[in-house]
């Protein structure tokens, strides 16, 4: 097992970044059990819930990268622990939309549900002060948060995403409505896919019933939220992966 050296490097709303010893271009990510929504205005702790996401987000970067996406994971160590590539990120909250929910419906006239083909795809500013305002290109150009060689880059690599995952998930029961994702760069300069991919950061409904096994659970203060990200570790997972994390036991 890697030993974590306890030198923290960085601290989010649900993950916190440690240094690795001896090891400058890598970093242990611990998912925490805390949850947050409505811009901070919601906050939970919630047992097991770091573990699930990692185990989610895991596979899901296990999957890109076996179609040629190259992202950040490195491997688990602990169930709730990612040894990952070091990034330098890039603030930007790429967001990709099959379906129209959420916010898309609160601020647009789209139907519920609508269907988007092509896809709708949006950058958000990872900022706090700001609220995470809306961009478009120019504004991404003039703030020199990217280059337009990059973001053309950073919508090639979110289509082949949406492709992959919406493939793989729909085959799982599961359809990939939105999601969210966020990119870096590697200590060689390489755009890399980092962060997580988990019910956090994306919305799946059961291909059935259209229920949600995502963060809207908690969005909308329900119950279950846990329990639902639970049903997802266990449909994309194997049961060889299940057994090795001991899933049932976390
Ligand atoms: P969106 O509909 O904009 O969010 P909300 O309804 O919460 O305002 O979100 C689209 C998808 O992107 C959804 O799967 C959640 C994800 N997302 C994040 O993970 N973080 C964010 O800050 C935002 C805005 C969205």
């Amino acid at each position: 097992m890697t030993e974590i050296k306890k030198e923290l490097l960085y601290t989010g709303k649900a993950k916190d970044v440690y240094k690795v010893d001896g090891e400058d271009d890598k970093v242990i990510i611990k998912f925490r059990d805390d949850i947050t929504a409505l811009d901070g205005g919601r906050k939970d702790t919630l047992s097991k819930k770091g573990a699930y996401n990692a185990l989610i987000s895991a596979k899901l970067f296990e999957v890109l990268e076996e179609h040629g996406v190259a992202t950040q994971y490195i491997k688990l160590v602990e169930p709730d622990q990612m040894l990952s590539k070091s990034l330098d990120m890039i603030p930007l909250e790429v967001i990709c939309r099959n379906i129209a929910t959420g916010s898309l419906l609160r601020k647009y006239p789209f139907h519920k549900n609508q269907k988007l083909e092509p896809p709708v795809m949006q950058f958000d500013y990872k900022n706090d002060v700001y609220h995470d305002p809306m961009l478009n290109d120019s504004i991404i150009t003039a703030l020199e948060i990217a280059t337009q060689e990059q973001l053309d880059k950073i919508r090639e690599i979110t289509h082949v995403i949406n492709k992959v995952l919406s493939k793989f998930l729909i085959d799982k029961g599961l359809i990939l409505v939105d999601f969210k994702i966020e990119f870096g760069f590697d200590k060689d300069g390489k755009l890399v896919l980092g962060d997580e991919i988990s019910p956090d950061t994306t919305r799946l409904w059961d291909a059935e019933t259209l229920d949600n096994f995502d963060k809207d659970i908690f969005r909308k203060g329900e119950e279950g939220v846990v329990d639902a990200y639970h049903k997802v570790v266990n449909l994309v997972l194997t049961d060889e992966e299940k057994d090795k994390w001991n899933v049932e036991k976390i």
